[in-house]
């Protein structure tokens, strides 16, 4: 595996593995990499040739008071990891790099509609500053396809409509979400939990998989379904944000029982913010 610091260093790589007529995918990453991420390599090597991943601690997709200076970086483990997936190219810039001009000049990509509400609420300026830096990867690596975790749905839906509205030429695929043995969706932040929250976490995936269960038998009493769940989730010492359900493909909210919905939820265990979600066939048995 090859690792390069600058856009020059990498265009000229992937230029490399593009006159060898590769497909070359896309694995854009913050870091601190857990079998999650490895999925993700894992699903990009079966639909490409040349597989390129990136780690960078995105500063403008984190507000005032997120955990951007604590956020957890492994370097050498991530490299090491990455290695043994297969990964042919890392490419690890500095923040100079990607924002040569500061933040001030970045030209900031909005996608509307899909990023509202959610963590678009929890997280004012979140999504633009996570499609901003996925769009210039997008541009610096010019992938034919990229690969993106299904446990950010909502990241997930709105990289997605960011492709399909600016007409940008890369295949999107989800990756689904890995979990730990107990149910909990693996993630970088489940390193912040100590014993007894990580103990406790398990139940998030745990209501979900409630709410799933009732919709796919046909429930139509979702106000007491969402309002059931939530008793148990802030009863278990968490503080929720938000459990919704909504239209699977485009987030919008919906009072339908029927087709495929998803699941969602956000809340914090002491300090660390959990996400996870499910997505269903209502009405399916
Ligand atoms: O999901 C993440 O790790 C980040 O939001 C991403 C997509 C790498 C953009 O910084």
């Amino acid at each position: 595996m090859v690792i390069v610091e600058t856009v020059l260093a990498l265009r000229k790589i992937v230029g490399r593995a593009r006159i060898e007529n590769k497909k070359v995918a896309l694995v854009a990453t913050m870091g601190n990499l857990h079998e999650g991420h490895i999925a993700l390599i894992d699903v990009a090597k079966q639909h490409a040739d040349f597989v390129v991943a990136t780690i960078f601690v995105n500063p403008i997709q984190f507000g005032p008071s997120e955990d951007l200076e604590k956020y957890p970086r492994t370097p050498d483990a991530d490299q090491a990891k990455l290695k043994e997936a297969g990964c042919d190219l890392l490419f690890l810039p500095d923040v100079a790099e990607m924002y040569p001009e500061g933040f001030e000049a970045q030209p900031i990509v909005s996608v509307p509609r899909v990023s509202e509400g959610l963590c678009g609420a929890a997280r004012p300026g979140h999504f633009n500053g996570m499609a901003t830096i996925v769009n210039k990867m997008f541009n610096v690596v010019q992938p034919d396809i990229a690969v993106f975790g299904e446990k950010d749905y909502q990241q997930l839906a709105v990289i997605r409509s960011m492709v399909r509205n600016l007409n940008i030429p890369i295949e999107i695929f989800g990756a689904p979400t890995v979990r730990a043995p107990d149910g909990l969706a693996l993630s970088s932040r489940n390193g912040y939990l100590n014993d007894q929250e990580r103990a406790a976490a398990p139940i998030l995936y745990q209501c979900l998989k409630d709410v799933a269960l009732s919709l796919q038998r046909g429930s139509l009493d979702v106000e007491q379904l969402l309002d059931e769940q939530c008793k148990r989730i802030t009863s278990s010492g968490f503080q929720l944000e938000y459990l919704e359900i909504r239209n699977a493909h485009d987030l919008s909210l919906t009072s339908e029982t029927s087709g495929n919905l998803v699941i969602l939820v956000a809340a914090r265990l002491g300090k660390t913010r959990l996400i996870d979600n499910v997505v269903v066939s209502a009405g399916e048995l």
